[in-house]
């Protein structure tokens, strides 16, 4: 296969910024022609979309290029896209020679020229300049992967810039869209079925409409008022963004879901000052307290980084004590990754890796006994499920809460619910990470499949 083929692969690495830009990328080839293939044996043109966050996400893509190297002797050509491209720009020519197009995500908007370049036999060519730019990236057409949940990039970029960071650098400044395009997109995946929109930013609550019509709050309500769309999420907030009228928006609109992302990063206000974030715990705290406040139950999920250089076992129990004191009903955490051109990478005190090590142990350990508590207060209620798939081997069906909590239940009936479908489902036992339980009704028949021809998911 060659790119006269005009047959593509696509990989995809990193956060769900990455995956929906792959979906928007996929897109506009479809647009111009191509076809996508899934093993890159079949494409002419390998595209590798790809995450620079810490050392071992980088490392990934490029062990991944080394192994197709050998491909490239077959006449394909290799695409790099994403915060790796973008971090390191020519330089990937020189690592890996058989590359032909280096691209970030601020350049998506040119991938038809470049395309063309491509085709035209051009092996240099580079998307890389547009980091300063006011435009975003719309396509006319997005291969979203799945037919009921979708995102809709809100805003991009990120103008933050926190000391540990790669992203400012990588995704450019931060520019949004018009609330009535970002609507116009709602309403046209509604017409198309969807009921469950995810809006996605890097930070999305810093969403600031060029046509000045709406707030973040307001664009949420109305994408929540959207005919036909019962579920809305918003990932990722960013706590200096973080206003009241989000919660009132949540406590009166049905369809945004109870579910605040709200990463903090460190309990310490000494180490936040200096990871450059811009507010101390007890401002995050009082965030917290809104949420707590609303007349719903608003499930609180965050991200922290543990063994930022200079955090002292002081600091650490602090982190600690701040997840007990919130009760976050899932945590990412990560060691310290020290990336190159951020001002973190200077700093003195870095911790050995043993001790980040152990401490993100420490936290994960605390943390499940958290969600273990936190999970088990669900036991009897009944819940709304939005169905994603089967678990065969036990004859479950498994879906998310409006929590974003995953259901795994079980359905008295020879049919089993297709994707997509919303179920009332009784709780009956709980795990750290998931709860169990069965189906209260099964009204869902006429859209249900057979068990014996449901795929393994
Ligand atoms: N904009 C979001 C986070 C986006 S990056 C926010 O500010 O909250 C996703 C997560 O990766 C971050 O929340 C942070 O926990 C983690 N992260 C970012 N840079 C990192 C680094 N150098 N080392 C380890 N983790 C990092
Ligand atoms: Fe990175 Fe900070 Fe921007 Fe989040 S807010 S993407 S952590 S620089
Ligand atoms: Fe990774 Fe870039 Fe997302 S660095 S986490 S793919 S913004």
């Amino acid at each position: 296969m060659t790119l006269l083929d005009k047959t593509f692969y696509i990989e995809t690495f990193g956060c769900q910024m990455n995956a929906h830009d792959s979906e928007k990328v996929i897109g506009t080839l479809v647009q111009e022609g191509y076809r996508q293939v899934e093993t890159e044996v079949e494409a002419g043109l390998i595209l590798y979309n790809t995450c620079s966050i810490r050392d071992k996400a980088e490392q990934k893509v490029f062990n991944r290029l080394n192994d197709y190297k050998a491909l490239h002797k077959e006449g394909k050509r290799f695409a790099v896209l994403g915060c790796v491209a973008q971090q390191e720009g020519e330089r990937i020519f020189e690592r890996a020679p058989y590359v032909s197009l280096v691209s970030g995500s601020a350049s998506y908007r040119k991938l038809p020229e470049m395309l063309v370049q491509l085709e035209a036999g051009n092996n240099r060519i580079t998307g890389l300049d547009d980091r300063q730019t006011d435009k975003t990236f719309e396509t006319e057409f997005t291969a979203r992967s799945n037919k009921h949940r979708g995102y809709i990039t809100i805003i991009e970029g990120c103008d933050k810039f926190c000391s540990y960071c790669v992203v400012p650098y990588t995704r450019g400044k931060e520019r949004s869209r018009t609330s009535d395009s970002v609507l116009a997109e709602a309403r046209r995946m509604a017409d198309s079925g969807y009921t469950d929109i995810q809006l996605l930013g890097q930070n999305v609550n810093s969403y600031r409409d060029p046509s000045g019509k709406m707030s973040f709050a307001e664009l949420l309500t109305a994408v929540g008022q959207v005919a036909g769309i019962r579920r809305v999420r918003f990932t990722t907030s960013h706590p200096r963004d973080f206003t009241r009228d989000i919660v009132e928006a949540i406590d009166a609109v049905p369809t945004l879901c109870n579910h605040v992302h709200l990463p903090v990063q460190s309990g310490s206000s000494r180490v936040l000052q200096r990871m450059q974030r811009e507010y101390t715990r007890e401002w995050y705290l009082e965030r917290i307290a809104w949420i707590r406040a609303a007349r719903r139950p608003i499930s609180l999920t965050t991200d922290i980084i543990v063994g930022f250089p200079g955090e002292t076992e002081e600091d650490f129990d602090e982190t600690l004590s701040l997840l007990a004191q919130v009760g976050y009903d899932a945590v990412f955490a990560f060691q310290y990754s020290p990336r190159r051109n951020t001002p973190a990478i200077s700093m003195k005190d870095s911790i050995p890796e043993d001790i980040k090590s152990r401490r993100l142990q420490t936290l994960l350990e605390c943390q499940r006994e958290i969600q273990r508590v936190l999970y088990s207060r669900h036991i009897g209620e009944i819940i709304e499920v939005m169905v994603e798939g089967e678990r065969a081997s036990r004859g479950q069906v498994s879906g998310r809460s409006s929590q974003n909590k995953v259901v795994n239940f079980t359905v008295d009936s020879p049919i089993m619910p297709a994707n997509g479908t919303y179920l009332d489902v009784r709780i009956t036992q709980s795990f750290p990470n998931s709860l169990l339980g069965e189906a209260v009704v099964a009204s869902y028949s006429s859209k249900g499949t057979h068990r014996e021809e449901v795929p393994v998911v």
